[in-house]
């Protein structure tokens, strides 16, 4: 498994530490797509990078931190195949993997603790889509992405 991992100036702690987290709970191979210093930066580029990743296959799932996770989520989700959710409990982190199935997660470095962001990224690695019921809803959210072209 490929974790594409993205993040402005707001995530890099929260970045390197859930990246050394994934890699060495996991064993996935985690692809840094996000900025390494603290300098202003805008969370679009880094939002698409990783939206990118996922939707072409270089990636299996993607994980975004900013400062809130609403504006680098808001940017993937601009990208065709992307249902990137922002969560900032394990809760909707479970049913977006359960119902929509979320191919990214973010949140909020400024929002989340790291100890609820670990577990938000636990729940979102772990869970199955249970697909059923949900599919029909996923597959008319990508029937609006294909009215959009
Ligand atoms: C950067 O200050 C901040 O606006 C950004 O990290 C994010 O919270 C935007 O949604």
């Amino acid at each position: 498994m490929k974790i594409a991992i993205g993040n402005d100036h707001a995530g890099v702690e929260y970045k390197n530490e859930l990246s050394k987290y994934i890699e060495e709970k996991y064993g996935y191979e985690v692809i840094n797509f996000g900025t390494d210093t603290n300098d202003s930066c805008n969370y679009p580029e880094f939002g698409e990078k990783v939206a990118n990743a996922v939707a072409k296959g270089e990636a299996d799932r993607g994980v975004l931190i900013c400062g809130t996770g609403i504006g680098i989520g808001i940017s993937a989700n601009k990208v065709n195949g992307i249902r990137c959710a922002i969560c900032s409990e394990t809760k909707s982190a479970e049913y977006t993997r359960l119902h929509n199935d979320a191919n990214i997660i973010s949140f909020g470095a400024r929002i989340v603790s790291i100890e609820t962001a670990k577990e938000i990224v636990d729940t979102f690695l772990t869970t199955e889509y249970e697909g059923g019921r949900h599919q029909i809803r996923v597959d008319m959210i990508k029937d609006i992405e294909n009215r959009q072209r």
